[in-house]
């Protein structure tokens, strides 16, 4: 429960000092009843008439869409503070989150297109994207349906499965695999040192999931490694053998070259999964909306843009000040530590209208579900692609689809969310 204390609080960091009357509330992103409701700590957040800083992050949170979506868009606002910090307060800082003594992960994970900025980060961007076009996407299309099928198929003589596990958590190794030129067969890897990798970005992290974390990127790196030769000796059409050609045109380095392709497989992996469950476990909690999604296929769209919006995968994503900048109304110093909350910016009610109902027809629907701005997310076509391909495929093969189990868990954390199981029955059309 969210305590609401209108008392007056006391703010300071360095010279920022605000007196203001804020509510004090219990934010705590790792308990059981934050993962069961995000949302209402969220909207509490936002009644207050400020950031609220959250100490054991030292950042400053922001819930409205407006002041979000504003530093999202702004050039000052970096996704790492190279740029004003000394090596020495880097290292510090780096310390002091227990982001150190892991030579992979500072290699291969802390330094890649998504942590990069200014030349290195438009240089990484416009090789990456010209190789990532809705164009191309599209192109998957047809094998993202025939992977889909079989695995509808192996499944459809179940009358009960676990669709996270059973079915979601397969399709995104063998969809960016594919893109990139993984074997079928080693999907499975993939989904383990994602996990491992992405678990380790959540505030509060401990000793055992740092070593986990460091020894997951480097399975991924020699994997990678092994399969970069492969390829050298006969280049194929992947994403892959085209990396290697801009490799060897000199624009990005070997270890640019592999950081990229580990942050593809692994950006889209777990959120992929994610809202597949989270999306599933919105239309069978609003049945109405999903009779109305079957009675219409036309909606598939707009009901796949509203699954971002309602439970975004991604929630929290970080900014540094690179100059005094004004947000929310207050002025902060450069250096400033902002956390952009897309998940409760996706609930800002000046921006949607009753957001928390699920609407499978909303429209217009301008979320930020994939960022926006410099960061703005490489794969947000191919996300959208599968959820169109998986969720039209189930309509048109299952009915009967229902919960075997109303008691959904979601995973506790802040930068992830999604449900960790989704038992349900279901039977052929
Ligand atoms: C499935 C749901 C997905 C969600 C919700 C999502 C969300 C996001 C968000 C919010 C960002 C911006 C981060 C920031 O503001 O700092 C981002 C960036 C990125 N995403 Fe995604 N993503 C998804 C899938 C994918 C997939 C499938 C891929 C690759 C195939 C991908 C690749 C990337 C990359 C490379 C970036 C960094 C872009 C840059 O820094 O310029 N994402 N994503």
């Amino acid at each position: 429960m969210i305590e609401l204390n209108v008392l007056s609080r006391f703010y300071m960091r360095e010279e920022v000092m605000f007196t203001d009357p804020a509510p004090n509330f219990n934010f705590d992103p790792h308990s059981a009843e934050f993962a069961a409701d995000p949302y209402t700590t969220y909207a509490a957040m936002r009644a207050i008439d400020m950031p609220y800083y959250w100490e054991e992050a030292d950042t400053w949170m922001l819930t409205k869409m407006a002041d979000v979506e504003a530093v999202a868009l702004n050039k000052n606002m970096l996704r790492n503070n190279e740029a004003f910090v000394s090596e020495i307060d880097r290292k510090e800082q780096q310390r002091a989150i227990n982001f150190h003594d892991m030579p992979y992960h500072e290699r291969y994970v802390q330094v890649n297109l998504l942590e990069s900025e200014g030349e290195t980060h438009s240089r990484l961007r416009k090789v990456v994207f010209r190789e990532f076009t809705p164009a191309m996407i599209s192109r998957q299309r047809e094998a993202i349906q025939t992977f889909v099928d079989g695995l509808l198929e192996e499944l459809s003589d179940q009358n009960e499965i676990d669709f996270v596990s059973d079915f979601a958590a397969h399709v995104p190794g063998h969809i960016i695999g594919r893109v990139l030129g993984v074997p079928d067969e080693d999907a499975p890897k993939l989904r383990h040192w994602s996990e491992e990798v992405v678990r380790f970005f959540d505030p509060g992290r401990e000793d055992a999931d740092k070593a986990r974390a460091e020894f997951a990127t480097k399975e991924f790196y020699e994997y990678l490694l092994d399969l970069l030769a492969t390829r050298e000796a006969a280049l194929q059409d992947d994403l892959l053998s085209r990396l290697i050609g801009h490799r060897d045109a000199g624009q990005l380095s070997q270890d640019e070259l592999i950081s990229t392709a580990m942050l593809i497989l692994m950006a889209g992996h777990g959120s992929t999964i994610d809202v597949l469950g989270s999306g599933m476990h919105a239309l069978l909690r609003f049945p109405d909306q999903n009779q109305r999604l079957r009675d219409d296929a036309a909606l598939m769209k707009t009901a796949v843009q509203e699954m971002f919006r309602f439970e975004s995968p991604l929630p929290y994503f970080h900014r540094f000040a690179t100059e005094e900048t004004e947000v929310g109304g207050r002025k902060f110093p450069a250096g400033t530590r902002f956390g952009l909350l897309y998940g409760a910016a996706n609930h800002d009610p000046v921006r949607f209208d009753n957001p928390d109902k699920f609407d499978v027809g909303r429209s217009p629907n301008r979320h930020l579900a994939f960022g926006g701005g410099g960061h703005f997310c490489l794969g947000n076509h191919l996300a959208r692609l599968d959820m169109d391909v998986i969720f039209s495929s189930i309509n048109a093969r299952f009915s009967g689809i229902e919960l075997a189990d109303t008691k959904v868990e979601y995973k506790r954390g802040l930068s992830v969310r999604g449900p960790k199981a989704l038992r349900m029955g279901w039977k052929r059309a």
